[in-house]
């Protein structure tokens, strides 16, 4: 439970608020690499509230400025990339990846105005695939986590991202939840159930880290009936790893949930598979989906799909399921725009999320008084891989 004010606290985060303060002072994931090419068409995009525009300037550098242009507000989302930065199509000003105006081709020959124009704009950093930004205040500016999913070269990455239609935090909370696991995901419910109710209680261990949360739960998979041991962390400052073992190939997955604005989040996840003797693992193709949502009842079928929610699991291709998108989102997205805290009776596997909220909260008055928020790298000697594997007892930077 959370009152209504602390709810607003971790949840609310526009400038100026204090977990936009807080989550300003970590890098955050705006795009993927592949999606911008350089003087490529600029993509406008909001990040915690703030309208921008992100695109990759002809020398190659990503940048991420503010939307509206400084002369007279249009959306530099039409304009054009060229000449070393982003071009204005109204009057043509060209402003770079730093938010120096380059130009003012309408302004008498000799006029210094351009030189007093600093228009809005984020450092941005490639790293694994996803193009960082850190919208922060500029003397706070930490390293880039070298994690592990971002900068291993012994095997491939998978990048991608989807857009969700609520506030970020109840879905890091839902990704961090283990014990949903073979309830939401279950399938053949009607059968499995029995052998899940009969199974013993799932247990938790959980441990505050220098990243986070290293969370270890054990509890039955009712698809194959054995009792097994499952990692859910979570990361600084809204971040989920975790870690799936198909026989030799031990896959890894790293997502930040990223605030659009308070009721809609983006959530950017890369995957690493490292070569098995020597071969590569092969990704699941990445093909276009509708997205799941009240409007299209996050494709449930309630007469025929044998799970709680009626929503399937796995589909077909060309549906909008992708493994268990469409569950999660349903059961983030209809706790509400942003879930009321002050309404829930946590249960007592639930400390993981309590915690977490704890560790958010601490790291929001952290930035209030002045202090690092934990996972802040500053120390370039200590910010190596970052691995969080099986039993391993956590390590990080
Ligand atoms: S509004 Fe952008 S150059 Fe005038
Ligand atoms: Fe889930």
């Amino acid at each position: 439970m959370l009152t209504k004010e602390l709810n607003e606290r971790v949840c609310v985060t526009g400038g100026g608020t204090p977990a936009g303060e807080m989550m300003r002072r970590y890098w955050q994931p705006v795009g993927l690499s592949r999606d911008l090419t350089a003087a490529g068409k600029p993509k406008q995009i909001t990040i915690m509230g703030e309208d921008l525009v992100l695109f990759r300037d002809d020398r190659g550098r990503p940048g991420l400025v503010g939307l509206h242009c400084s002369h007279r507000l249009t959306s530099l989302a039409y304009g054009r990339v060229e000449d070393g930065g982003i071009r204005c199509p109204f009057h043509g000003w060209l402003y770079d990846v730093e938010g120096h105006c380059l130009e003012q081709p309408a302004e008498p020959e000799g006029s210094t105005f351009k030189d007093r124009i600093k228009h809005p704009a984020y450092p941005c950093e490639e790293l694994g695939g996803l193009v960082f930004a850190y919208m922060g205040p500029p003397e706070s500016k930490p390293l880039l986590p070298n994690y592990e999913c971002l900068v291993r070269e012994d095997g491939t990455r998978q990048t991608s991202y989807y857009t969700i239609n609520s506030n970020y935090l109840q879905n890091v909370e839902g990704a961090v939840d283990a014990v949903h696991f073979p309830f939401l995901h279950t399938d053949n419910w009607s059968v499995k159930k029995k052998v899940l109710f009969a199974a013993p209680k799932p247990t938790l261990d959980l441990k505050e880290t220098d990243y986070g949360i290293w969370q270890r739960i054990n509890h039955i998979n009712p698809m194959r009936g054995n009792q097994s041991d499952h990692h859910a962390h979570f990361f600084m400052p809204a971040g989920f790893m975790r870690i799936e073992e198909r026989r030799e190939q031990v896959l890894k997955y790293q997502s930040w949930y990223v605030p659009i604005d308070d009721t809609h989040t983006v959530r950017f996840q890369v995957g690493f598979a490292p070569f098995v003797n020597g071969a590569r693992y092969q990704w699941p193709k990445d093909e276009p989906f509708t997205p799941p949502g009240p409007e299209n009842d996050y494709f449930r079928d309630y007469e025929n799909v044998d799970t709680i929610c009626g929503i399937p699991g796995w589909s077909a291709p060309g549906t909008a399921v992708k493994g268990f998108l469409c569950q999660d989102n349903m059961v983030n997205e209809s706790q509400g725009p942003i879930a009321d805290r002050r309404r829930e009776l946590l249960g007592s596997l639930d400390t993981v999320i309590t915690a977490m909220r704890r560790v958010m909260l601490t790291a929001i008055t952290d930035v209030e008084q002045g202090r690092d928020p934990k996972h802040v790298i500053r120390d370039a000697a200590a910010n190596h891989l970052v691995r969080v594997a099986g039993d391993d007892p956590p390590e990080m930077a």
